[in-house]
């Protein structure tokens, strides 16, 4: 059987992206060629990666099996985008490259890749335990057939949004960048029951349930998030006590100006 993706890095995001596809026979072993760089890492897979695909690194002799497959997913750090160097080995036909690298625009890949096809795709770090949200921007070339192949792949780790690139960057801040700030928050809150006496691991065990707990009613239910603040917050309580602190110190506009921070910078490196 031919290699049908090869796969340009093989870390943490590729592997989220590859593993289920495998686990879930949506893919064959022999249907993926991963490429890493060192040899460590290609020694460390071939022995602990739990599915038995080819997996090459930058100094193996037959590299060219990963360029050879139709569709690419290149899977590096941006700053090491620098050393992939394009190969194409058909002149007449114009394979596809899916780039999940975070800022990186596809006038950017196209130029880089010449001889592909580019699809840039958004994902977050959720994708990992197959809850992600993955967003996808085409470039004009590719057909409806392939997308509905391309959205597939990304389909069973997380929930697929397809938009035009200029969105592509408050996606990324709203969705890639948040799992931190969420994290810093629960860290922030989890210190508010440590500073009442609460043990940190307990607190943080709390805030977190608290957390799932208040996203399912949102989720779930017909409450809007005005809904839901007003039915905790009764006249003079505990509740508008804190919701007061938080607005004197500015917590809704520090968060909406982060994530235009993040939007900014992710069109800075575009
Ligand atoms: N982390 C996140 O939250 C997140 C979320 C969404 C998207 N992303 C994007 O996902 C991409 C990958 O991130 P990651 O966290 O998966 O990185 P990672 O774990 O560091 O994986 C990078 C992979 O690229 C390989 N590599 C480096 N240079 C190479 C070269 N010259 N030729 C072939 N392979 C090479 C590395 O091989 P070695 O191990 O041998 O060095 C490694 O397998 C990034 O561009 C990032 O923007 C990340």
């Amino acid at each position: 059987m031919p290699h049908k993706i090869g796969v340009i890095g093989f870390g943490n995001i590729a592997k989220a992206i590859i593993t289920p596809l495998l686990d879930k026979n949506f893919l064959e072993p022999e249907e993926i060629v991963c490429l890493v760089n060192t040899k460590e890492s290609y020694e460390n897979l071939k022995t602990h990666y739990k599915h038995k695909i080819k997996i090459l690194y930058s100094s193996s002799p037959d590299i060219n099996l990963v360029w050879n497959c139709p569709i690419k997913i290149l899977s590096v750090k941006p700053q090491q985008l620098k050393d992939i160097k394009e190969f194409s080995s058909n002149q007449f036909k114009k394979d596809i490259l899916i780039s999940i690298l975070a800022g990186v625009s596809l006038k950017k890949l196209s130029v880089k890749f010449p001889n592909h096809n580019c699809v840039r795709v958004v994902t977050n770090i959720p994708i990992t335990i197959g809850k992600g949200l993955t967003g996808i921007s085409w470039s004009h070339e590719i057909e409806d057939r392939n997308k509905i192949f391309i959205k597939n792949i990304f389909e069973n780790s997380s929930k697929v949004f397809e938009f035009s690139e200029e969105y592509l960057d408050i996606f990324l801040a709203l969705t890639s960048s948040s799992p931190a700030i969420i994290a810093l928050i629960i860290e922030a809150l989890g210190d508010g029951g440590l500073s009442g006496g609460l043990s940190k691991r307990l607190s943080e065990e709390l805030v977190i349930e608290m957390i799932l707990g208040t996203v399912l009613m949102l989720k779930d239910s017909s409450f809007s998030t005005s809904d839901l603040k007003n039915t905790v917050t009764s006249p003079g309580g505990t509740t508008i006590a804190a919701l007061r602190i938080l607005e004197k110190k500015g917590l809704r506009s520090a968060l909406i100006e982060s994530i235009m921070e993040a939007m900014n910078k992710s069109k800075e490196f575009g």
